[in-house]
């Protein structure tokens, strides 16, 4: 990819960019095989697991029904978790799950949550639909649940309607031992402390979790992060600053002072990591229908979804100027599609379609947080289930898998993987007066030593060919994966749960090219098992 840009800036400087573009307006497929080349002795940073983390908020049937079905219930569960949902999630290894919101967080008080469940406050879930909140699901059924998933806490105190010793208080309850905090967590069923990885300080507190501005919410931020403490020794909990959103002009003014507040810090205080938020959400309220659009809306949700990069980019450049080190992260704490809601459902609970489209934007999404995995160290998909661009959809018993969900378990590999340099040339996909890059793909070395490249096929009509070497390296054996559908639109449904499911795909190599051909709209990752010529 790299190459294609220096091309294209060759070419502009020399004058001859506009006839490249005049001869660009054939149509993709004229474009012939993709060489990719993948240097396995260039070795780029850690993709770090966390970049496929999720968000579970109090939001229509997210938890309730969705995750948290009561132990009573005939659905099977286990101290009231659903079985068939924990199974799936263990499949693809959340590294860690946010909660409890979202604008929900700033709403959520803890203490209503924890203790017998017929004695929990019972609430109004101001934000989604009024719905009420019966706080059956709190504090300790989350950490019951993320152990069952084998999954880590990224927990969001609330800053905006409690206070900072509220926000203490929980931290300690969590974490300490020997404290009467702890005494009563022990009391209330778990004696040994809990691991808590991130510590999110607010969200979206320009917005539904404020309204403040830079300069209070930096304030806001220095106390919490001075007086809340972990005191489990075994973790040490990153502390997480709110951050950007890709829409709100109001919080675009975040990052630069926050940065330069921490860059200017006393020793009471650090944060680790900087929230951001960035929907594929067209405009407001979302209207982008889930289902039959069209092949040019299609493209444009793909335009926007592409936007993450520069979004990235803007952010790490100011942060660049101010933590030259890396020593805070970029965690994407919230993306995803936001789609007009489902007809007939609640439009406060943002309950949406699931297609073969939204597996090819979480996998576009993953490929430029690998490729920022410098300074991206987390991110987490809006949300976990039933709620936007879910993994699962469940409804009373039943359950189905997402397309999204099927990008999540084929990208597996690429947790705290090795990013590879690639090289390829990214060929362009025009609709009406839409350019798209029309594939896209990343490499790395896996964990268990083997490399892993995942090919994006943007093109919602056309195949794409592509002729793959290992610099210096000798191909030993490959396999792979594809997930495709006979439409961009395609989805499961509880009665067609496999209507798009990965497959196995035909690979051929040769002289050490593996040669594949992949599907319109398609997403595929390789295994390969190479060895140094
Ligand atoms: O994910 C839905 C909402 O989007 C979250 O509650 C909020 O943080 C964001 O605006």
């Amino acid at each position: 990819m790299n190459q294609c840009f220096n091309i294209k800036k060759l070419f502009a400087i020399t004058g001859i960019f506009t006839v490249i573009l005049v001869f660009n307006i054939n149509t993709s497929y004229a474009q012939g095989t993709v060489k990719i080349t993948v240097d396995p002795d260039q070795p780029g940073p850690v993709i770090n697991r966390h970049i496929f983390g999720h968000f579970a908020e109090h939001l229509g049937f997210g938890i309730y029904g969705g995750i948290w079905v009561g132990p009573d219930s005939e659905i099977p569960n286990t101290r009231g978790i659903r079985n068939d949902v924990v199974e799936a999630l263990r499949e693809i290894k959340v590294p860690n799950v946010r909660w409890p919101g979202g604008c929900f967080a700033d709403q959520y008080h803890w203490r209503d949550g924890i203790g017998r469940p017929e004695e929990r406050k019972s609430r109004v879930n101001v934000h989604w639909g009024g719905a009420p909140e019966p706080n059956t699901f709190g504090t300790h059924e989350f950490f019951d649940f993320i152990q069952m998933i084998g999954s880590e806490a990224f927990i969001s105190a609330n800053v905006g309607s409690g206070t900072i010793q509220e926000a203490s208080d929980w931290l300690e309850y969590l974490t300490a031992t020997g404290t009467t905090l702890a005494e009563e967590r022990a009391r209330n069923g778990h004696p040994e402390p809990y691991d808590v990885m991130f510590w999110g300080i607010g969200n979206e507190s320009w917005g539904c979790g404020g309204p403040f501005t830079p300069q209070e919410y930096i304030s806001e931020l220095k106390r919490h992060a001075t007086f809340t403490n972990n005191y489990n020794p075994n973790v040490s909990t990153k502390i997480v600053s709110v951050g950007p959103d890709s829409y709100d002009e109001f919080s675009f003014g975040y990052t630069e002072p926050i940065m330069e507040a921490w860059a200017n810090r006393t020793w009471t205080w650090d944060i680790h990591g900087l929230a951001m938020h960035n929907y594929t959400r067209g405009g407001w309220p979302p209207n982008i229908p889930a289902t039959g659009f069209s092949e040019g809306e299609y493209a444009a949700v793909i335009k926007e979804t592409l936007g993450m990069d520069q979004f990235i980019a803007e952010n790490r450049y100011i942060m660049d100027k101010y933590d030259p080190d890396t020593e805070v992260s970029i965690l994407v704490s919230e993306w995803g599609s936001w789609l007009a809601p489902a007809e007939g459902t609640d439009p406060g609970f943002l309950i949406q379609q699931n297609s073969q489209r939204d597996a090819i934007i979480a996998s576009l999404n993953f490929n430029i947080f690998a490729r920022h995995a410098e300074r991206v160290h987390g991110a987490n998909l809006a949300q976990m289930i039933n709620v936007l661009q879910t993994v699962i959809h469940t409804e009373n018993e039943k359950m189905v898998l997402t397309p999204t969900y099927h990008a999540f378990r084929m990208y597996v590999p690429f947790q705290d993987a090795t990013r590879l340099a690639i090289d390829f040339d990214e060929g362009t996909y025009r609709v009406e007066d839409i350019n798209l890059p029309r594939v896209d793909a990343i490499a790395a070395r896996g964990q268990d030593g083997r490399i892993y490249i995942a090919i994006t096929n943007i093109d919602a009509k056309g195949t794409a060919s592509f002729d793959i070497s290992m610099n210096g390296y000798s191909v030993q054996g490959v396999n792979g994966e594809t997930l495709y559908a006979p439409a961009i639109d395609a989805i499961n449904t509880f009665e067609d749960p496999d209507n798009v499911t990965p497959r196995a795909i035909n690979t051929n190599v040769r002289r050490n090219n593996i040669s594949v051909t992949v599907q319109p709209q398609s997403l595929t990752v390789l295994t390969i098992d190479a060895i140094k010529l």
